[in-house]
């Protein structure tokens, strides 16, 4: 019954596209449990290079049935643009599901988002802006749109009337937006309704079902462990569960079922949006890893933060996550540093801290305690096998694997579909 949890172990961006799309063509359903077109993946296949947000990055492998699962919350215009742009270029889109009981993402979130953000000033999250945290808040208070309110016009409007109430008051009164009416949201949630119809799906019990089979089902994780809501660097996270967990409750597919959990860790550390970030590097180092790494948003174009590894924060997503195996990606973009700093342990206010620290404000002035690697210069994008490394880039990924709480199974040499170093098969 082989149920494999993808998820991210940093703060976003690990390269969670391609380690799914490597995985892709060995197994049978893909599945995205959370989040929503917050997501950005870039997938390079030969030539072409595909932004995936909403769908899972699984659905450029034929034969796969891409999932869109309960977790998720789903704008839905974005939903068919992507399908469009997809299937435009060749790619089978037709398998896809959608939960039900997703929650979908309307007009009056993706205000809310931007609004809220504004307000926020200094203390703004960065968010995406795609009204991710409005649908979330939502369905926590229990006044979401699901997907399944779109086959049935009476409860739609109900439910759009009674979430769109104390919104307008919130948008006319304090934001100083104008209304949103009832019609407007109803109507343009109709005109998806057809078009989805047949995509919709008890995704749950089909995904028991092929478990049952003994199918092979991929969980991929959108965002990552330290996005998320519980356990992330809170307020600066997303509104959903990224972790393991999250697996579980954004499919209905049970946590026994699950028997691995892959962690996709950068070979250093990126941040898009605010928040505390330890290991940031604001100097020329920090553009290095920038500019080689190609470290600027797929979603919102924002240049991401870089900084060195953080050992705490690998060993916390292992602990987290229940991490079987890490893939460790963009180990090329080191290539050409004389030393690689590694954030081994924080110093906090004059006391050694090995793990993540309770306090988020403890957290916010940690300062890295770092041990130094020698860099290698030779171009690695053309390895296949471990040995053919050269040493000191073995001996960095050696000494991440000791202090991060998993083993390293793969290793990412370059964007390419192909560029991959594989130690231990994820999937056997
Ligand atoms: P995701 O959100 O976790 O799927 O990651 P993104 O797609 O947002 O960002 C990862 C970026 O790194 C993408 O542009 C990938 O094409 C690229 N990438 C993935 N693995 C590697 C790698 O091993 N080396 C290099 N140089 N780039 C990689
Ligand atoms: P992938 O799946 C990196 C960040 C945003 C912001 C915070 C909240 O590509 O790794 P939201 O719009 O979710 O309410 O924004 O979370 N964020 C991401 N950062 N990668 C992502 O997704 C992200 N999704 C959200 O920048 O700081
Ligand atoms: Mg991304």
């Amino acid at each position: 019954m082989p149920a494999i949890v993808l998820i991210g172990a940093q703060w976003g961006d690990e390269g969670k596209g391609k380690a799914t799309d490597l995985l892709g063509p060995r197994v049978d359903y893909v599945v995205k449990f959370n989040g929503g077109n917050n997501a950005g993946h870039t997938v390079v296949v030969g030539d072409e290079k595909y932004a995936l947000h909403l769908l899972p990055s699984g659905i450029l492998s034929s034969g796969v049935v891409p999932v869109i699962a309960n977790g998720v919350v789903v704008d839905i215009a974005v939903l068919f643009e992507e399908l469009d742009a997809l299937s435009s270029r060749g790619v089978d889109v037709s398998r896809l599901l959608v939960s039900a009981n997703a929650h979908v993402i309307t007009q009056y979130h993706r205000t809310l988002d931007k609004v809220t953000e504004r307000f926020l000033g200094k203390r703004q999250i960065g968010t995406t802006g795609r009204g991710i945290g409005p649908a979330y808040a939502d369905k926590i208070n229990r006044v979401g749109i699901r997907v399944q309110d779109l086959f049935d016009t009476n409860i739609l409007r109900q439910k759009v009337e009674g979430a769109l109430d104390s919104k307008n008051h919130l948008l006319v009164k304090i934001y100083n937006r104008r209304a949103i009416s009832v019609d407007e949201v109803v109507d343009d949630l109709l005109s998806y309704a057809e078009r989805l119809r047949p995509m919709v799906a008890d995704t749950g019990l089909v995904l028991n079902q092929a478990l049952d089979a003994g199918k092979t089902v991929l969980f991929e994780g959108g965002q990552a462990t330290m996005l998320d809501v519980d356990h992330g660097t809170y307020p600066f996270v997303t509104s959903s569960s990224s972790t393991s967990g999250g697996a579980a409750t954004g499919s209905g597919v049970a946590p026994n079922r699950m028997h691995r959990v892959i962690a996709v860790v950068k070979a250093y550390t990126t941040r898009v949006g605010s928040g505390p970030f330890p290991t940031e590097l604001l100097d020329a180092s920090g553009e290095f890893l920038r500019m080689n790494g190609a470290e600027f948003g797929t979603t919102t174009g924002r240049p991401r933060r870089c900084g060195w590894y953080d050992a705490p924060v690998a060993r916390y997503s292992a602990r987290i996550n229940g991490v079987t195996d890490f893939v460790l990606t963009k180990l090329d973009v080191l290539t050409g540093l004389e030393r690689i700093p590694v954030c081994v342990a924080y110093d906090v206010d004059g006391v050694r801290v090995d793990e993540m620290p309770v306090s988020q404000s403890d957290f916010h002035h940690a300062v890295p305690i770092y041990e130094e690697f020698a860099g290698w210069t030779e171009d690695i994008t053309g390895i296949r096998i471990f040995d053919d490394l050269p040493k000191n880039a073995r001996d960095y990924v050696l000494a991440l694997e000791k202090m991060s709480g998993a083993r390293i199974s793969a290793i990412g040499v370059g964007p390419d579909r192909e560029a991959i170093v594989v130690r231990h098969d994820l999937l056997g």
